[in-house]
């Protein structure tokens, strides 16, 4: 599908760094995102996916929630008839926190698969732990009355439907997202079938080092969502305290010295930490320069630390639509001092 664009212009997809599942199976270490943030029409994001796949990308981030996975599913058809075999594309979808009942799960699984035009899913994942439904766009102080905290027996009810997915090979494996250790730690002691991913907010100035090894250590890959910092997340997902990745002086300076912009100095770090970075963009410029950035000469030890010590615990995806009671705050969502409260 490449045969018209120069070399330059795009990366040998075989050249992308892989990363190894607990089943065996690689997938590119680096993906496109598909959320447009409340702003980018599916159309653009569609566009966005078509024009990735011709300059290298083979991995794409979708979600049913995101509102474009038909579109999406139209560029990914149009990619497989220009050549591209459906078992070089790594397709990862998710499951909307109004779906996690026991007779929700495949239908809504089978439904974006249909949508995507892809047969079957390389990765399905628990978007939320949660399943409490909140309108898109809806604002930041947003509260669904009949809102629930996690209950893990309901989750492992949403898990074995999952697992079904597996066996019936809809769904090449399933995974977890925004979830803490002591989640994990019940889901990976009641799974039969475990998370082989777990996608998870990761960017320099939130590098949550704890989680991001728990999870190495067992065997799932850790998927970093807002590799960048999101610089064009919704209104809903900011605050006076954010910080701004691109803009440290640390991340701009080491940039400079590698002749890249802040943002994909974020993926190449990311890709380099050992996560799997699904930046979003719809510029061909970027997307590009963040696939090709992969396959440059690493940085240097000391950068690496350098980037470490930037670590600002800066959680910009809060997720405070999902509080489910009076007075609480959004750190109540993820697991302060190790314990779910309830
Ligand atoms: N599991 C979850 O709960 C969850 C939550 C959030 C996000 N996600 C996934 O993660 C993906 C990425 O997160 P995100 O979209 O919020 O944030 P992000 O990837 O950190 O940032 C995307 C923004 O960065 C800009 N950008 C990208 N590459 C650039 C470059 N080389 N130079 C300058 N600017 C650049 C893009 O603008 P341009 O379009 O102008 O390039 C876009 O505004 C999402 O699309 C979605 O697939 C998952």
């Amino acid at each position: 599908m490449s045969s018209s664009i120069d070399s330059n212009e795009r990366v040998d997809p075989a050249s992308v760094p892989q990363r190894t599942l607990y089943t065996g199976a690689k997938m590119p270490a680096i993906g496109l995102g598909t959320f447009g943030s409340d702003h980018v029409p599916p159309e653009e994001v569609a566009k966005a996916v078509l024009g990735a796949a011709e300059v290298g990308y083979r991995h794409f981030d979708c979600a049913a929630v995101y509102g474009n996975e038909k579109e999406v599913g139209e560029s990914l058809a149009k990619i497989m008839a220009s050549g591209v075999k459906r078992e070089e594309l790594w397709v990862t979808s998710k499951l909307w926190n109004d779906k996690h009942g026991e007779d929700d799960v495949i239908p809504a699984c089978k439904k974006s698969i249909e949508d995507l035009q892809v047969g079957y899913l390389d990765l399905y994942l628990v978007h939320w732990p949660f399943p409490n439904y909140h309108p898109p766009g809806c604002p930041p102080d947003y509260h669904n009355p009949n809102a629930k905290p996690y209950i893990h027996e309901n989750f492992m009810k949403t898990w074995r439907q999952m697992e079904k997915l597996v066996e019936m090979g809809l769904v090449r494996h399933i995974g977890t997202s925004n979830v803490t250790i002591p989640k994990l730690e019940l889901i990976l002691r009641d799974a039969n079938i475990k998370p082989a991913a777990n996608e998870m907010e990761l960017h320099p100035h939130f590098q949550q080092p704890e989680l991001f090894e728990y999870v190495r250590s067992h065997g799932i890959v850790p998927i970093g969502f807002c590799p960048i910092g999101s610089p064009g997340r919704p209104e809903r997902d900011r605050t006076p305290e954010d910080t701004v990745d691109i803009e440290d002086p640390v991340i701009v300076e080491i940039a400079a010295r590698h002749g890249i912009r802040p943002a994909t100095l974020c993926v190449k770090w990311a890709v380099q930490r050992g996560q799997v970075p699904i930046p979003f963009s719809t510029k061909r410029r970027n997307y590009l320069a963040n696939l090709k950035c992969t396959t440059t000469p690493p940085l240097s030890d000391e950068e690496m630390e350098a980037i470490r010590k930037i670590d600002r615990n800066c959680r910009l995806i809060k997720g405070q639509v999902f509080l489910w009671k009076e007075n609480q705050s959004w750190e109540d969502l993820w697991d302060p001092n190790g314990v779910i409260p309830q």
